[in-house]
């Protein structure tokens, strides 16, 4: 067989630098090199196998033999059965990245037939069997470009190769020492239909591919009416150890404000999980919560009405005879209500291993008296609290502890109060109404842009100047079949 280029099984991303330097991506992720290995390996195993059986056109080919006439030789119903990958590894480099696939096995069979025909006799002479092909050290190879286009990433396929090494080929039946030596010659044939096959059929893979990931959503949804801008912004950045993505990360709606405030920051270092060998790393910049924090706000979410409490006896001006005596005198035995709404949005800071959150809120005491609401007194509140934050499944989900609480007076229909006797009754309501209130919230999470199927496993969260980042392993669910859905369904 003559020397032929030999294709290896490559994956290049290419880096246009873009123009875009006035976007800003506020959520990083980075593929590490064992992330990649992963996606490798899950594209290798599952791909490469789902691409059997593989049939392939049929060969035929009219051979002149002096003497003796015209012999024609059809191979059909060719078909590759199995394909097994034995060693494959991914490289990225600057230029992009590498994965090298080698020793390759498949086997295939096929039908033969020959017939001929000769001058001294018009009687056509045929005969005709099966045949099983093994195929080994095959080599394939691709080579990909990756870009933002439009906030979504584009695959373009650049290159796309396949090289069978060494073929060997039984038949079955006929008279086979006769046409072993006719197969033989048509060792190459075959090998080209094998290669021309897997790479075809490669090309159409890569191009589904890429139509998955054109078909991405731009938004994932965040509780109700809200959604993740998950745009890609600027291209993906490529070394020889990783792959990062930037995604714009700002909950749409809030978008406006936190990009105008955080505009001229300067930009992230990207995300690193060197200290943590995982396979992925996801960078989220404060900017991210706090454009959720101000969506909440809009909403007019932190919205309280407070008609129980587990010491029911401050709901009666009676409870507070002592602690706001005119208001008692005004109102005797009169029910309350506590209305506590945020007066700004929560500000969230992000430092070196910890999350504090100020949260600003009006509570206001209500008079209830014969069928009406009658504000008596409003207290605005500072509090101090600091974030906890875990994963569950691909949910970064918080919760928050209160750390100090500062108060005053806002206005009030009953004179000055003495706010020291209030601060222990206030601190108890923060305790056990609005922080639970709080965290019940907190706890439904704030979804990671993960693809569908993959879920995070092992993950470490890092906190440290205004970014959190986790760091985590993530399977793949096999149910989804990776296979039939991104790849070769047919
Ligand atoms: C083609 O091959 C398959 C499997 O080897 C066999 O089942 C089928 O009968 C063959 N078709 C023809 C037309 O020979
Ligand atoms: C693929 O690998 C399996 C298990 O190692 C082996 O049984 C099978 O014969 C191989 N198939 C080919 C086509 O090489
Ligand atoms: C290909 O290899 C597999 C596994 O070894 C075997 O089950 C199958 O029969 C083989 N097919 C052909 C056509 O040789
Ligand atoms: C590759 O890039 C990542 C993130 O962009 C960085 O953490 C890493 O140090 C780089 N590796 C090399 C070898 O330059
Ligand atoms: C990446 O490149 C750096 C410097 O060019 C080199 O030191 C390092 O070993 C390379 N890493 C890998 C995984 O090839
Ligand atoms: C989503 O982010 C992209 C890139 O930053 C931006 O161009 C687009 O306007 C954003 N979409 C919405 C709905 O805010
Ligand atoms: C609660 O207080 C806010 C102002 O802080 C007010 O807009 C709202 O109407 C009040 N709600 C009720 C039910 O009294």
């Amino acid at each position: 067989m003559k020397p032929k280029i030999t294709f290896f099984f490559i994956l290049v991303c290419s880096i246009v630098i873009s123009s875009q330097a006035n976007e800003q991506g506020f959520i990083s992720a980075v593929i590490s090199e064992k992330g990649l290995d992963f996606i490798k390996e899950l594209l290798v195993t599952k791909a490469i196998s789902s691409l059997t059986p593989l049939q392939l056109p049929q060969i035929e080919r009219i051979v002149k033999i002096p003497l003796v006439g015209n012999l024609r030789v059809v191979f059909s119903n060719i078909t590759i059965y199995e394909i097994n990958v034995s060693s494959s590894y991914v490289k990225p480099g600057e230029t992009g990245i590498a994965i090298i696939a080698s020793g390759t096995t498949c086997n295939l069979s096929m039908n033969w037939y020959y017939s001929y025909s000769t001058w001294f006799s018009p009687v056509e002479i045929s005969d005709k069997g099966r045949a099983s092909v093994q195929v080994e050290g095959m080599e394939v190879g691709l080579t990909l470009g990756l870009e933002n286009q439009g906030g979504t990433l584009k695959l373009t396929l650049f290159e796309c190769g396949c090289y069978v090494k060494d073929i060997s080929i039984r038949l079955d039946g006929g008279a086979s020492w006769f046409y072993q030596g006719i197969v033989d010659a048509f060792e190459e044939k075959i090998g080209a239909a094998v290669e021309h096959g897997i790479t075809k059929k490669l090309t159409e893979g890569i191009i589904k591919l890429d139509s998955l990931l054109q078909a991405l959503p731009k938004e994932v949804p965040v509780y109700d009416d809200a959604a993740l801008n998950v745009t890609f912004v600027n291209d993906p950045f490529v070394n020889n150890s990783s792959i990062s993505l930037e995604i714009d990360g700002l909950l749409t709606k809030a978008r406006k404000a936190i990009y105008l405030n955080y505009h001229h920051k300067q930009l992230q270092p990207l995300v690193s999980c060197s200290d943590s060998p995982k396979m992925l790393g996801i960078s989220l910049d404060e900017a991210v919560f706090n454009s959720a924090s101000s969506l909440y706000f809009d909403a007019d979410f932190m919205h309280l009405i407070v008609d129980e409490l587990p010491e029911q006896s401050l709901l009666n001006t009676a409870g507070w005879r002592f602690i706001i005596p005119q208001l008692y005198r005004k109102y005797p035995n009169d029910n309350l209500n506590l209305n506590i709404s945020l007066s700004s949005p929560p500000v969230i800071k992000i430092s070196e291993n910890k999350i504090d959150g100020t949260i600003y809120a009006d509570l206001i005491i209500d008079v209830l008296e014969s069928n009406q609401v009658i504000p008596v007194i409003c207290i605005s509140l500072e509090i101090q609290g600091s974030g906890l934050v875990k994963i569950s499944e691909n949910n970064l989900v918080g919760s928050v502890k209160l750390n100090d609480f500062t108060m005053t007076l806002k206005w009030s229909k009953v004179g000055n109060l003495r706010m020291f006797l209030i601060q222990p009754i206030m601190w108890t309501i923060i305790q056990t109404v609005f922080l639970p209130y709080a965290n019940s919230h907190l706890g439904k999470g704030f979804p990671l842009p993960i693809v569908r199927g993959f879920t995070l496993q092992n993950a470490e969260i890092i906190c440290s100047t205004s970014v959190i980042t986790v760091c985590s392993d993530v399977i793949y669910e096999e149910s989804l079949n990776l296979a039939k859905l991104l790849f070769f369904s047919r």
